[in-house]
């Protein structure tokens, strides 16, 4: 009897694992319809920008640019994030805390006006209902069973979309789970990440590497990237989490971004001012950037509120090249090859 249950169970693994892998992916009605909101440029006002044009599937959903463009070419603030393994976080934005749903964040590139990213208005619906004249939406509608389209509906969808990035199929992960091996540059760079040296971890810390180790410490930190005259200022007017809570202990404070997908997300910072991983691992091993002249001297090591880990260390080339290597096994594309996760109006 008992050798009857264990044939049963490993029958059930078998057929039950050939069932998940062959079959077609199943994603949820209202993430279809986010999918092609979210792929549409018809939801900019001159339809040339879609939530794509900035979060490209194929660079993790980033744009490769320093800072984004807006459909007018105005310049946004800040460098534009990847949205995997986002859905589960407690705030969205760079620098906002108020901000803590998918859809409060969708508003800001939809309805912004300083600057115009896609130039909606959000009272007006009319933009919206080209939908109904598409072949692609009408049947998913029909089978919602909905005939009109709101903003707030629209938000709803995208949202959906986006709560389906969740992505751990890197050679990180399968390594985690024993199924490959790594090489011995990874193994050392894994071990620098996780050192007391490099401090990587105490904010890089938990699967996706954007929380920090310690419970009671904050999501939102200086690393010492700035430091403008008397007041320690950052640059471009960008002053981080005190633009919005003024208590000048939050000057320079961003978000801890996630370094899932980090060899593909280039350039990086709030800013994008590192062009490679390369500058931003210099920039920990120093404890902060020196900007030697220019409107945006001064010298990030000394700012008063950077965190106490980056401290600087001490790194051979070698180690550089092992760090970076253990960074480049965090990339995960493995979702390109399913269809709903591209363009479909390509
Ligand atoms: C013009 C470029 C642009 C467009 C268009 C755009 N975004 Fe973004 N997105 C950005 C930038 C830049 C940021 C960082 C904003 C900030 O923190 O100030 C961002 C941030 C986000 C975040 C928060 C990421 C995080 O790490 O907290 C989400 C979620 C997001 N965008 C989703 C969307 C959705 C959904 C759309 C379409 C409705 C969209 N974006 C359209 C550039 C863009
Ligand atoms: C004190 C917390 C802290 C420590 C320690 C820390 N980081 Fe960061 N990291 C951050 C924050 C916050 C940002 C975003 C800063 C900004 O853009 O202003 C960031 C940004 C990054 C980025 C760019 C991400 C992007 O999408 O633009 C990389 C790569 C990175 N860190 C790697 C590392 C590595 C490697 C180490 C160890 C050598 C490390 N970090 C140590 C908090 C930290």
């Amino acid at each position: 009897m008992k050798y009857f249950y264990i044939i049963l169970i490993i029958t059930g693994v078998i057929v039950g694992s050939g069932f998940v892998i062959n079959k077609t992916p199943q994603h949820n009605l209202d993430a279809q319809i986010g999918r092609l909101l979210f792929f549409d440029t018809r939801l900019s006002i001159n339809k040339t920008k879609s939530c794509a044009s900035c979060h490209n599937p194929k660079l993790a959903f980033t744009d490769g640019e320093l800072t984004s463009k807006g459909a007018f070419g105005d310049t946004v603030k800040r460098n534009a994030p990847t949205l995997i393994n986002l859905a589960d976080n407690e705030t969205f934005n760079w620098a906002d805390e108020k901000i803590v749903t998918l859809q409060q964040q969708s508003s800001i590139p939809l309805f912004g006006k300083h600057p115009v990213e896609m130039g909606n208005d959000s009272i007006n619906n009319e933009l919206l209902q080209f939908v109904f004249k598409d072949e692609k939406y009408l049947p998913l509608f029909n089978q919602k069973g909905i005939s009109t389209l709101n903003w707030r509906m629209a938000k709803d969808f995208i949202a959906a979309f986006v709560t389906q990035l969740k992505f751990h199929n890197s050679k990180y992960d399968l390594w985690k789970k024993k199924k490959v091996k790594f090489s011995e540059d990874e193994l050392a760079g894994e071990k620098l990440f996780f050192s007391d040296k490099t401090n990587c971890r105490k904010c890089h810390s938990s699967n996706d590497f954007d929380e920090p180790e310690f419970t009671r410490m904050n999501h939102y930190q200086n690393i010492g990237l700035y430091n403008i005259g008397r007041d320690s200022l950052y640059a471009h007017n960008d002053n981080g989490l005190y633009n919005e809570t003024n208590d000048r202990d939050d000057i320079g404070k961003f978000k801890i971004p996630s370094l899932r997908n980090i060899a593909i997300t280039a350039p990086y910072f709030h800013d994008g001012t590192a062009a490679n991983l390369n500058e931003v691992i210099e920039h920990y091993a120093r404890g902060g950037r020196l900007i030697e002249k220019g409107e945006f001297a001064g010298d990030g090591k000394l700012h008063p509120s950077k965190n106490q880990f980056v401290e600087g260390f001490t790194i051979t080339t070698k180690e550089k090249k092992q760090l970076i290597s253990f960074l480049n096994t965090l990339t995960d594309t493995s979702y390109l090859a399913d269809k709903f996760y591209t363009n479909p109006f390509k």
